[in-house]
């Protein structure tokens, strides 16, 4: 599939100019002064680092499984760097967020902005560590590869379903048999990860052994190591 890139010195957000674009159309900027994160958060756009969105055709269902098609391309093409998945789809190096990735569906469309630390490390207050990628990749490079990624699993989306999305998911799925903590919006839960449901939820195995489903929250590893270069 032809991409349609389209480049941009500084944009308030690459999500928001990505809502008047046609599919297939992908939105670059070399600074967002308004960046937006998950669950209304800011994403911090530190010059030099990578920020794009995509413009997707909106599946008749379950549109938000896209998001974890965008993460495994994006993890996949970070693999030297040994990068791993957050569900559902922060990308973590050593232990540290360096990309992460906001879906938006609107009318016909599922916008995904995915911002990269390729090079800077943002400052502030984080839920999560932060790091950057220390400049190993180009972001022209970077993104070329994503989009050719991307477009072998939207097709593998689109011929197998999201079992086989799932499945290479789970080749780079942090967490898995493993304690975490889950921030909800009005409570913490703590259980083992087992793994993902075929809707996307996340299955884990509280402490009382009851299995609950969850569909939005923020993942906390707990004993994974978080490594200082
Ligand atoms: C997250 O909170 O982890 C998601 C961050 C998504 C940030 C990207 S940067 C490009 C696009 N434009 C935005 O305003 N947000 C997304």
């Amino acid at each position: 599939m032809k991409w349609n890139v389209k480049y941009f010195d500084e944009l308030l957000s690459t999500n928001d100019k990505a809502l008047d674009e046609l599919c297939h159309t992908c939105v670059v900027a070399k600074k967002q002064t308004k960046g937006r994160g998950r669950c209304g958060r800011t994403w911090v756009s530190s010059e030099g680092n990578l920020f794009f969105s995509l413009v997707l055709e909106k599946p008749k269902t379950d549109a938000h499984l896209l998001s974890f098609v965008v993460a495994l391309s994006v993890v996949e093409c970070l693999k030297d760097l040994n990068a791993k998945l957050k569900w559902p789809n922060d990308i973590l190096v050593n232990g540290k967020k360096v990309a992460g990735i906001l879906l938006e569906a609107v009318d016909d469309k599922v916008i995904a902005g995915v911002g990269i630390n390729t090079k800077v490390v943002p400052t502030g207050d984080f839920l999560y560590p932060v790091a950057s990628l220390n400049g190993v990749y180009e972001n022209e490079d970077l993104l070329h590869h994503i989009l050719e990624r991307l477009d072998e699993n939207l097709y593998l989306l689109k011929e197998q379903g999201f079992l086989a999305i799932r499945e290479k998911y789970f080749n780079f799925m942090l967490g898995i048999s493993k304690q975490i903590k889950v921030q909800l919006p009005l409570e913490e839960v703590q259980g083992t990860l087992l793994g993902i449901a075929l809707d996307g939820a996340m299955e884990l195995k509280l402490n009382d052994s009851s299995i609950r489903l969850i569909r939005a929250g923020d993942v906390f590893l707990m004993n994974e190591g978080i490594k200082n270069e």
